[in-house]
């Protein structure tokens, strides 16, 4: 078993290469060399990659597939990950980490970047998962009208350390934090639950977005059909189709009953199925960086 325990169906099977060879026990060739081709672009360029997460309603999972993502990417890429918390209203993610730790909140870094000269200067300000993802969290005891210049300077300071970094945001396009991320985001992805008002919800998100003349970068999106259940009455097809009309590619993430529970998120102890689902949005997220 590999160090993560992923698995992938006999259908999928080939050997893994290089860097996957730690992360797949027995890889898929398009995943593989997919993934491949993508860190070695991200590699190549200086530029960072920001990920915007963005989905319609609360629960919808958007900290869950930051998270997901996150953890994915920084497993197989040897570079720094980091997932923000962007949601203007109250953020979660700091529970999908391991418990026993404690980071000081982004709001506290802030006008203090230029003083903060290595890696180890931001440790007190971030928490890590064991597949490398570290994260930056959020307080809710802040003075929001600071949100905007806030936001701006702590994205612009990741890129020195960080190759990728995903925004966590919330259900709107609009709000100051949503904006500076929206500035930077090369890569969309977009959350609905695989429940009829959690995708109505979502496209109203999406309308923000085109009203905000985003339409390409939500036509270049991934979306997600987060926690579907094996007995669901919902027909995730029509919500399939009806979302691969206006995005780049859709991806479906099973309901796991780890995830359920709401407690952190840890890779190993997903289903095998939850785990390839994840492999495959990392790698439709991948396939457009630059
Ligand atoms: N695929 C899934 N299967 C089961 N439960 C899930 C799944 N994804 C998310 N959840 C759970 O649903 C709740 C809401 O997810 P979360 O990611 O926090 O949503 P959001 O950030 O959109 O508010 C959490 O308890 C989370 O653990
Ligand atoms: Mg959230």
């Amino acid at each position: 078993m590999s160090q993560t325990g992923i698995e992938l169906p006999e259908a999928l099977e080939i050997p893994a290469r290089g860097w996957l060879r730690g992360l797949f026990d027995r890889s898929a060739p398009d995943l593989a060399g997919q993934m491949d081709a993508a860190v070695a672009a991200v590699r190549s360029s200086r530029r960072p990659e920001y990920v915007a997460v963005f989905g319609g309603k609360g629960g919808a999972g958007k900290t869950t597939t930051s998270t997901g993502i996150g953890s994915m990417l920084a497993a197989v890429m040897r570079d720094r990950v980091a997932v923000v918390d962007s949601n203007p209203d109250k953020g979660t993610l700091r529970l999908k980490f391991p418990k026993g730790q404690s980071a000081l909140p982004l709001q506290q870094l802030a006008g203090r970047t230029e003083v903060l000269h290595s890696y180890s200067d931001l440790r007190p300000y971030l928490l890590s998962n064991d597949l490398g993802l570290d994260a930056l969290t959020s307080t809710r005891h802040r003075d929001t009208t600071s949100d905007g210049p806030v936001y701006a300077e702590i994205l612009d300071f990741l890129t020195a350390d960080y190759r990728v970094v995903v925004a966590d945001c919330g259900t709107s396009a609009t709000s100051d934090v949503a904006r500076e991320v929206l500035a930077r985001a090369t890569q969309l992805v977009v959350v609905t639950p695989a429940q009829i008002d959690g995708f109505y919800a979502l496209l109203e998100t999406l309308d923000e977005l085109v009203d905000m003349r985003r339409s390409k970068l939500l036509g270049d999106a991934v979306a997600v059909i987060n926690g579907i259940h094996e007995s669901t009455s919902v027909d995730v097809d029509k919500i399939h189709a009806d979302l691969k009309r206006r995005v780049r590619a859709v991806r479906r993430i099973p309901h796991d009953p780890l995830l359920a529970a709401g407690a952190a998120f840890d890779f190993g102890q997903l289903q095998p199925g939850t785990k390839v689902a994840y492999a495959e949005l990392a790698a439709t997220v991948t396939a457009r960086f630059r």
